[in-house]
């Protein structure tokens, strides 16, 4: 498996990711996503949105702001709960989070060898700010998980889109945490992006739907192309639990660095509803016309982070090998995940008319396909391989007497001919395996 600065020297050389302001000495923990970062985002955010819609589960869509009101998050426990252990080395003014691997309070300073620490104290990881232009108006904070909106909005949601219990809502977006030591590149970010579904059910099947979860959420680490062998679902002890959780799984990854946490799969209960009631003093509960009750429905969590995944997808199709002598290296994306769908090269600059036309086609339909006409064909495979783009279509001296191309897979190396009419019904068939 690649390290994590063959991943970090590949994001930047190739643009997928930058750190962010580096001109100016970066911002730590914060990253902006170049041409092929973006595409492969997408390509995360589509497959996951697709993915939901497609379950057997109802869900339907949600997009809350950015910005929260001071109640949703003194209500959601975050104000008074949402903080790490922090611990600092009184010799070199390092900063530790005393909960991580890098600290032991018996040992000294990674940083600087001294073992001089401070007491350990609590540090609440949002980001607090001001409503309004005058000192004194009112607090508000950025989001650090996109949930408490869809709990605050249950009730709009439910009742304008006339969907009934049990059904989920899911959301994409930003969430910020002030982290005391971001690290591991886009493994823990201080600007970062959640997928999460918040899944409202019976409290008396809300068990069972848990476990419904688990399965569905496998799935779909299958389905986007993930070793499995690398994946494990790791149920919390009950000291781990976050508090506003009952029963917790997190999906995990195997990175050099450790199994780690990808997702968390969370039995929320009525913890969140509950406290929005009564903060609010708006009735959150739905009535079972059945019992001729009223009950707050539970709730089922599955929250991963965008750019988590993003890295996980990156450490699991890095490959390095050898291919007709040379050693490459490829990223072994499913096809339907890589961000160039595939690539047109002509063989020469004689075949370049033929080959526009072949590429500006294939646009038309896949959207990113990218045209290379510099340096030997060699060259280009392996550019195109880095990247991980499954398909290269080589246009050569033969295709404009027998209209056909030369289709290579990524993988393999392995080479196919190929009549240029029948290129995007053979290439769409492959991007649906
Ligand atoms: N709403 C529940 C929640 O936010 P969490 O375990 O704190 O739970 C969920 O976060 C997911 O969000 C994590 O599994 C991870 O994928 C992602 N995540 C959390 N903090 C992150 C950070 N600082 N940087 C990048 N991703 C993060």
């Amino acid at each position: 498996m690649a390290t994590l600065e063959q991943i970090v020297s590949l994001c930047k050389r190739r643009g997928f990711v930058f750190q962010s302001a580096e001109i100016y000495g970066g911002l730590n923990g914060v990253y902006d996503f170049g041409p092929l970062g973006v595409l492969l985002k997408q390509n995360i955010k589509n497959f996951w949105l697709d993915h939901m819609a497609k379950s057997e589960f109802e869900t339907v869509l949600f997009d809350g702001a950015l910005l929260g009101h001071e109640m949703t998050w003194t209500a959601s426990g975050h104000v008074s709960n949402f903080s790490d252990p922090l611990v600092d080395c009184k010799n070199c003014k390092k900063r530790y989070r005393a909960d991580d691997d890098d600290y032991n309070a018996d040992k000294p300073c990674k940083h600087c060898g001294v073992k001089n620490w401070t007491e350990e104290r609590t540090f609440n990881l949002m980001f607090q700010t001001n409503m309004g232009a005058m000192t004194g108006d009112s607090i508000a904070y950025l989001r650090p998980e996109t949930a408490q909106a869809v709990f605050v909005n249950f009730k709009n949601v439910m009742t304008s889109s006339r969907t009934s219990i049990p059904f989920g809502i899911a959301q994409i977006g930003k969430a910020f945490r002030n982290e005391i030591t971001p690290k591991q590149f886009l493994f823990r970010m201080r600007e970062f992006e959640q997928m999460e579904l918040e899944f409202f059910c019976h409290p008396s099947t809300s068990k069972d739907f848990f476990e419904k979860w688990r399965l569905c959420r496998e799935d779909f680490y299958q389905k986007i192309g993930l070793n499995m062998t690398r994946i494990r679902q790791r149920p919390h002890a009950d000291d781990e639990l976050a508090h506003y959780s009952q029963a917790c799984v997190d999906v995990e990854y195997e990175f050099p660095f450790g199994f780690k946490e990808l997702e968390g799969i969370a039995h929320r209960g009525d913890f969140d509803l509950s406290q929005h009631s009564t903060f609010s003093k708006k009735d959150l509960s739905v009535h079972d016309q059945q019992a001729g009750s009223s009950y707050l429905p539970h709730v089922v969590e599955c929250s991963v982070g965008v750019d988590r995944l993003f890295l996980t997808l990156l450490f699991d199709a890095y490959t390095e090998d050898i291919l007709d002598g040379e050693p490459r290296l490829y990223l072994n994306f499913a096809p339907h995940m890589a961000p160039i769908r595939c690539a047109v090269f002509p063989l020469t600059k004689h075949q370049g008319e033929l080959a526009q036309k072949v590429y500006a086609d294939l646009k038309k339909k896949f959207s990113y396909v990218q045209y290379d006409e510099g340096a030997s064909i060699g060259k280009r495979y392996r550019r195109q391989d880095e990247i991980g783009t499954p398909f290269c279509i080589t246009v050569d001296y033969q295709s404009s007497e027998d209209a056909a191309v030369t289709v290579r897979e990524r993988n393999s190396g392995a080479q196919e001919r190929v009549a240029i009419g029948s290129l995007i019904e053979y290439l769409s068939v492959k991007f649906n395996q």
